[in-house]
């Protein structure tokens, strides 16, 4: 079954909706392609510029973020975009009829994109809300919804092959890009998260920098099967979140990108509205679970777009241990 076919027969979103998502997976396939031409396309390396964030922008970054504004910016649906690679929400002004108030997208285009020099996995992300039904200029404040307000959510991974994993609400559906017949193909029907796992992911060259809660998690997998835990367990790092939700969803494990004193003006170091909000949902819908820590992700009200936030997410049962952690921590 196809993306389209999906959406209609079996997601039975609003037509609307379907021609936003589809727009979407064209746009990634059209970036699956740039990434893999980029050596050739004399688009591998540094653009010589910077995002909002003060990272430094690879060409890819800039080409991706074009691909998906040009793909997405026709469907009639949508009124505003917001990119990790533009400094302010771009409002779209034809968007908006009578029947159905729109949509607004937020996407990464290039997420991991530090892999990309040594042909690592990288990926997109993106989160659709609903615009405002009122008649109201779009603006910065309507993008500003905690993300349980998510109406659809997803990535596409750039790897072996090229994947679409998408929530609409109703469970996580993966489709993987067949190169014959230029389709997205439902491969991985309502993946599930299993519960429980032995394999933690976290950049462990901060650990100086991790609250307590953090340490003493890590601290207790590190040691093992002689440790409280009374298990031995399995690292893996790919910094690329994307590819790590990915192996997560289809193996169990969690992932911790926790808040940090390495630079204490920042809460974490993703990004709430369009990194840790839709991977929040996905995981939630897969039967994970999400946390700051402190609060659930997808409950805290953003206040800027380009906001950080502490993001820890996965199996079910380790995802309680930290938050119970993290709840002792707060009553000692
Ligand atoms: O978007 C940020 C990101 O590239 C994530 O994909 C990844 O998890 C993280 O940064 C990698 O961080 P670090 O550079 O600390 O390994
Ligand atoms: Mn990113």
């Amino acid at each position: 079954m196809t993306l389209p076919s999906f959406l209609a027969n079996v997601a039975g979103v609003p037509a609307g909706l379907a021609t936003l998502v589809e727009a979407v997976a064209g746009a990634c396939s059209a970036i699956a392609t740039a990434v893999e031409r980029g050596v050739f396309d004399g688009a591998c390396g540094n653009a010589h510029s910077e995002n909002i964030h003060g990272e430094a922008q690879k060409k890819l970054d800039v080409v991706s973020n074009e691909i998906m504004i040009s793909s997405v910016e026709q469907v009639s649906c949508l009124r505003g975009l917001a990119s990790e690679e533009l400094d302010s929400i771009q409002v779209i002004q034809h968007g908006r009829s009578a029947d159905n108030p729109g949509y607004l997208l937020l996407f990464d285009p290039l997420d991991g994109s530090s892999n990309l020099e040594i042909n690592g996995i990288v990926g997109s992300i993106f989160s659709v809300l609903a615009a405002p039904e009122s008649g109201a200029e779009i603006d910065q404040s309507h993008f500003l919804q905690p993300g349980v307000k998510q109406v659809c959510a997803g990535y596409a991974l750039y790897g072996a092959t090229t994947m679409f994993v998408l929530t609409t609400g109703q469970g996580v559906d993966g489709f993987t890009f067949d190169g014959k017949s230029g389709a997205f193909v439902l491969t991985h029907p309502q993946i599930r998260i299993p519960e429980s796992t032995r394999e933690f992911s976290i950049n462990m060259s901060n650990e100086r920098f991790w609250d307590e809660p953090v340490r003493r998690y890590v601290r207790e997998c590190v040691a093992g099967a002689a440790g409280p835990r009374h298990a031995n367990f399995n690292m893996r790092w790919i910094a690329s979140m994307v590819a790590e939700v990915h192996r997560i969803l289809i193996r169990g494990g969690i992932f911790l990108y926790p808040r940090d004193s390495k630079n204490s003006q920042l809460a974490g170091r993703l990004r709430l509205t369009y990194e840790a909000n839709p991977m929040s949902f996905i995981v939630e819908q897969a039967g994970g679970m999400s946390t700051t820590g402190g609060a659930p992700i997808m409950e805290i009200q953003p206040d800027q777009v380009h906001q950080r936030i502490p993001v820890i997410l996965g199996s079910k049962l380790e995802v309680e241990r930290l938050i119970q952690y993290h709840g002792e921590t707060l009553t000692h």
